[in-house]
């Protein structure tokens, strides 16, 4: 394959061993600086330039954007994807994973345990955000920092008040989070590659400094994942629409706890601590899937008017109960069955003869008049009970 790393950084390691892997498995590989793309609208299809002149074609790319570039960044991925040549992290995947926030918005849709975490901006908000996420001490986190810069630890409430106030009062957002410390200074970091961790380590803070990152000092170690971080780190991953990414988990008293997804791991503490070949393992995983670019399903699938995705719940739907997929009369209203959820397995493509059972989840296509009758009720948060009225209501 034709492989283009999108870097700012040849000589850094990362980017060195990813050239020498996919060198070494007989791929042509270049590394091209972000920034020196040029977005093209102009002609027919979406295009691309690079130092002034048409971009040759590529198989696949492997997005390594910076912090500081995400937007420019993240719009060169964006293009290649209008231009079906695979990377196997999306833009959308990048963005969403780049703030905090936004990344914990997502994965708490999808039951990942997390830090418990408040987001807040007025100040009268912020001493109930602290307390509910479990009072002092407390982190406060800016959106979008890394390497431990921008995380800082708050004793007390009244210290935490002030730094909030302070930070909010020079425009920044922060993160009000729960401090785990059972997970005394340390954290693990799970390589994910495709659907599975190729190399994990846990890194250790220095001294009494609570943040483990290798940048304030912290020292890594490999560590033998326990199955429940394992599949914790690869749906992070996958939620996040990141087929290569570094999820970091703190050890929590119940299992992993994730605090984030990085976009853009770096290979070098990774691949000391674990004596692994994690470039290899990336590049393997590109050469495998660069027949599949990344397709936005629903925008595709959306594009028939009156046709669309939707869930339908089988309990909903009683008399699904106990049917087969055949006898359910779908496929009979134009709808077809496209995954089926039950707990937390998936069964994709699900056959005629699969028994329907009440709980389980049907991602469907089709006519959306047909399902519009299917779809449940939106879930209510939580039952509002109404206040009596103290007087008796009259009769009449
Ligand atoms: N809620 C928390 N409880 C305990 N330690 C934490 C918490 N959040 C972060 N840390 C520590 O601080 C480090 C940096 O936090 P992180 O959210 O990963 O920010 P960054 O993007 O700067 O790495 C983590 O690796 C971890 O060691
Ligand atoms: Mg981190």
């Amino acid at each position: 394959m034709k492989l283009a790393i999108l870097s700012r950084a040849p000589q850094a390691y990362s980017t060195k061993r990813l050239r020498a892997a996919a060198e070494q498995r007989g791929h042509t590989v270049k590394v091209l600086n972000t920034l020196r793309f040029a977005i093209d609208l102009t002609a027919d299809e979406p295009d691309l330039q690079f130092r002034g002149r048409r971009l040759s074609d590529y198989d696949a790319i492997l997005p390594r954007i910076g912090n500081s570039i995400t937007y420019f960044g993240t719009a060169v991925v964006r293009q290649f994807e209008q231009m079906d040549v695979y990377t196997p992290n999306t833009a959308n995947g990048i963005v969403n994973s780049r703030d905090k926030l936004r990344a914990n918005q997502i994965l708490s849709r999808h039951g990942i345990a997390m830090p418990a975490t408040a987001f807040v901006r007025n100040r009268a908000d912020v001493r109930p955000a602290i307390e509910q996420v479990g009072g002092a001490p407390v982190v406060i986190k800016l959106l979008e920092g890394t390497q431990g810069i921008g995380v800082i630890l708050a004793p007390t409430v009244k210290v935490a008040e002030a730094i909030i106030e302070t930070l909010h009062s020079t425009k920044q957002n922060v993160l009000i989070q729960s401090f785990v410390s059972e997970s005394k200074g340390r954290d693990i970091r799970a390589l994910v590659v495709g659907d599975r961790v190729v190399a994990a380590m846990r890194r250790v803070a220095n001294g009494d400094e609570f943040r483990s990152n290798v940048h304030r000092g912290g020292t890594v170690e490999p560590v033998e994942l326990d199955p429940a971080y394992e599949a914790a780190a690869v749906r992070s991953a996958q939620i996040m629409g990141l087929r290569v990414a570094g999820v970091d988990m703190l050890e929590g008293n119940d299992g992993p706890l994730v605090m984030e997804v990085n976009s853009s791991p770096g290979l070098q503490g990774i691949e000391e601590a674990t004596k692994l070949d994690v470039a290899g393992a990336i590049i393997d995983y590109i050469g495998n899937q660069v027949a599949f670019p990344e397709i936005d399903v629903r925008q595709r699938l959306t594009v028939s008017t009156g046709y669309g995705v939707a869930e339908l719940l089988v309990h909903t739907n009683a008399d699904l109960v106990g049917k087969t997929i055949g006898e359910s009369g779908l496929w009979d209203r134009d709808i077809t069955v496209l995954t089926l959820h039950r707990g937390s397995s998936v069964i994709p493509n699900p056959r005629k003869g699969v028994l329907l059972e009440s709980g389980d989840r049907l991602l469907c296509f089709g006519k959306l008049e047909e399902m519009r009758s299917m779809i449940p009720e939106r879930r209510r948060r939580r039952p509002k009970v109404r206040k009596l009225p103290k007087q008796p209501l009259p009769e009449d």
